[in-house]
């Protein structure tokens, strides 16, 4: 059986896998070799997610963090995903039940602990990939191909921007000061925003207060464009999945993909306005020929980053074991 160590220390690094604002869906329980999968979808975001997709697919790379501990130490699990619905403010969810037995060591594991999104500049030189492919991702390399969605990207930045509830529901899932009581714990902070503490403090004033005076007066495109990074981005993955697959299934290879760029050294920074924003996932779809049973899940620009890594806000893991 199981030991609860084993549990605990697996249940830890599955969480260093991203969720969405970092809200850390992810709860836990174990019955004997029967480990659960919650999500509490009672720190859903009712405006930027209010399907709970994005919740399903956190909880899903998540689970992948978990299978992925699991085999570090010999263990393997049979899943059975619940199908259940994540939308926001029904409680705890289960989302999948995992029974443990033997199984080979996937050395992937042995990269959760490096991957981080990186909010920067990326290192100017084109990426040693090794051959990496993927039959899930289109790799983006040409010039001119990230320019196009550089551009695209600040427009549904602007459009998805434009909606005041998403700007709060975003400003509160911001920790702008290490007092914040939530800062180390789960939403993202000033360092992994790479934001001075002068900026962080102007963020509620330009994102909330002031952002209908600033966007009548054309500024707030500059308050959200990334252009000029993302131009800059080395590599542009374009994820994509079979548009039958569940969310969870989908979060599992989203994290794969990321460990597998980080096992190259690179970190991914997710574009998700590219493939929230309707007529601008269209455009996607027909400027790189998606076929129309997949589903273009995220663009992740991927890169060497130009610094550190931020330091990491988890939940201790009383908040994640029920
Ligand atoms: C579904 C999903 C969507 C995300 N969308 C964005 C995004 O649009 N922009 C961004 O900067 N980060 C995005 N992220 C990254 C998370 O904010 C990040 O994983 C989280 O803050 C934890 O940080 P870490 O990845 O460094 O561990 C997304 C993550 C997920 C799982």
């Amino acid at each position: 059986m199981i030991s609860q160590d084993i549990f605990e220390n697996c249940v830890m690094r599955a969480a260093l896998a991203p969720t969405v604002h970092n809200t850390q869906p992810a709860r836990w329980t174990r019955d004997g070799d029967v480990i659960s999968l919650f999500c509490d979808t009672d720190v859903g975001l009712q405006v930027g997610d209010p399907t709970g997709r994005d919740a399903a697919l956190s909880c899903g790379a998540v689970l992948e963090g978990m299978a992925l501990a699991l085999s570090a130490h010999g263990l393997g699990a049979q899943v059975t995903e619940t199908g259940r619905n994540t939308a926001p403010g029904q409680g705890l969810v289960p989302v999948a039940h995992l029974t443990v037995r033997d199984g080979p060591e996937d050395r992937l594991h042995a990269h959760l602990e490096a991957r981080f999104t990186w909010r920067g500049a990326f290192e100017d030189a084109p990426p040693v990939l090794y051959g990496w492919t993927r039959s899930d991702t289109r790799f983006v390399l040409s010039q001119g191909e990230r320019e196009w969605i550089a551009a695209r990207n600040d427009e549904a930045s602007l459009a998805v921007m434009a909606d005041g509830a998403f700007r709060t529901e975003l400003v509160n899932w911001m920790r702008l000061s290490d007092t914040h009581p939530r800062a180390g714990r789960d939403g993202m902070d000033r360092a992994a925003l790479q934001m001075t503490a002068a900026q962080a403090r102007l963020v509620p004033w330009a994102l909330v207060k002031l952002w209908p005076v600033l966007s009548r007066l054309g500024l707030a495109k500059t308050l959200v464009s990334e252009v000029e990074v993302t131009s800059k981005s080395p590599l542009i993955a374009l994820f994509h999945r079979d548009i039958s697959e569940s969310a969870v299934t989908s979060g599992r290879a989203y994290l794969r993909l990321c460990l597998e760029a980080a096992s190259l050294g690179l970190a991914g920074w997710p574009m998700a306005a590219l493939s929230d924003h309707p007529p601008t996932c269209d455009a996607v779809y027909r400027r790189f020929g998606l076929p129309p049973d997949r589903r273009f899940i995220q663009a992740i620009r991927f890169g060497r980053p130009t610094g550190a890594a931020p330091p990491r806000a988890r939940r201790p893991l009383a908040e994640v074991l029920r």
